[in-house]
């Protein structure tokens, strides 16, 4: 199926856009840019919305998630455009309802504690009518920039980050009401896992016939887990999401992007996504050597950059351009763009991978 989705692009008339491709593993003429998070309250022209309404209704309205999923896209010119929404926002539709508090991030006021409550779960059987929103966003955005040479993003949550979110209730630093059930009820949080892999396989699709190009797994929380544990609560229930997705949609490139994956590589080396996500606690060069040297890696600056000078910020983009590429490398910040960010260093580092043939011809 790889060598048949390269050949699309042959086939197809107007040339794919270039994170699409890039995603797939196809040669470009130049390095793809997006950053995680990249529409958020560091740009003022989102704290006008968010300054006044909620994120579950600002992420549920479809005109006001479409006008800040191309807020970034408008002013930094990013390869890809990502659907304004969240992780989470597909678990009411489950029966797990949530909110985001201002300054605090979400809460979930029924945590899942029981076996009970698992079977108690709904199954993913007509987004359409509990998520309209997200199909109308997708499909409006994708209409928007057709033709423009980016690439539309969809994205979610893997089965083990939203789980942790689902039992904890809100972020914990050890993670301990899900490590608890980890160790003393492992078979209520594989039921868990397994519901919201069914569920999440079904949402992907729904947001691939609503127009998404290119869907970016996040496994936020991997970091929480020893490189056993993850081979036994994470990968394994993002791999059949991967293998269901492929086998359905196989021009659609998956990326899968877990935090804290540093000790994890020699797992990441086996995943089936298209695409390796990083954050900043590898060098792009060691992640190459330890994932191999075909498969598309997407990363890694480290946010905090974003915050020092001019020259720093081309440092720190020029070492990962050079050690990601020049081929099969989307430049990207390791963890979601940070709150006070300066907008005019997301838009240089933007402008670096516009300028990335050149800077790696100088190297
Ligand atoms: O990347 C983008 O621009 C698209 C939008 C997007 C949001 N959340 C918007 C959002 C994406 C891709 C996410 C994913 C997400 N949500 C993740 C994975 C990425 C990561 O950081 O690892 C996670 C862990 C979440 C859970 C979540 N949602 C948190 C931790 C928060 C609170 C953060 C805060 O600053 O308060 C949210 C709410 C949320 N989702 C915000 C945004 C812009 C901030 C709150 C707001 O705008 O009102």
């Amino acid at each position: 199926s790889r060598s048949g989705r390269r050949s699309c692009a042959a086939r197809c008339a107007q040339q794919d856009p270039l994170l699409l491709r890039v995603a797939r593993g196809e040669e470009a003429e130049r390095t793809p840019v997006w950053l995680m998070r990249q529409a958020g309250r560091y740009m003022a022209a989102f704290r006008e919305y968010s300054d006044r309404i909620g994120f579950r209704e600002r992420s549920e309205t479809s005109s006001i998630a479409i006008e800040l999923s191309l807020q970034p896209w408008r002013a930094f010119q990013t390869d890809g455009v990502i659907m304004f929404s969240d992780i989470l926002t597909p678990l009411p539709a489950l029966g797990i309802e949530f909110d985001v508090i201002k300054g605090k991030g979400p809460r979930i006021d029924n945590p899942i504690d029981s076996m009970e409550a698992v079977r108690a779960l709904r199954p993913m059987d007509d987004p359409l009518s509990r998520l309209p929103f997200v199909h109308e966003t997708l499909s409006t955005l994708r209409s928007e920039i057709d033709g423009s040479g980016a690439t539309l993003l969809g994205f979610i949550g893997t089965p083990w980050t939203l789980a942790a979110y689902s039992v904890e209730g809100k972020a914990d630093r050890n993670c301990r009401r899900t490590k608890t059930m980890m160790f003393n009820n492992p078979a209520v949080l594989h039921a868990l896992l397994e519901h919201l892999t069914e569920a999440l396989i079904a949402y992907v699709g729904y947001q691939i016939e609503a127009g998404a190009q290119v869907v970016q797994l996040f496994d936020s929380w991997a970091h929480h887990l020893s490189p056993e544990q993850f081979a036994e609560f994470s990968m394994p229930y993002s791999e059949r999401i991967i293998a269901a997705v492929r086998a359905k949609y196989p021009h659609v490139p998956l990326i899968f992007h877990a935090n804290g994956a540093g000790g994890k590589h020699a797992l990441l080396a086996q995943s089936t996504a298209d695409v390796i996500g990083l954050d900043w606690e590898c060098t792009m060069a060691g992640a190459r050597q330890a994932i191999g040297s075909n498969r598309t890696l997407q990363g890694n600056v480290d946010p905090m950059v974003l915050f020092g000078t001019e020259d720093q910020i081309r440092k720190a983009v020029t070492r990962c351009l050079v050690e990601g590429g020049p081929r099969h490398h989307i430049l990207n910040v390791g963890h979601g763009v940070i709150e006070g960010t300066p907008e005019e260093s997301v838009g240089l580092f933007c402008e670096l991978a516009r300028q990335s043939a050149d800077i790696l011809a100088a190297h």
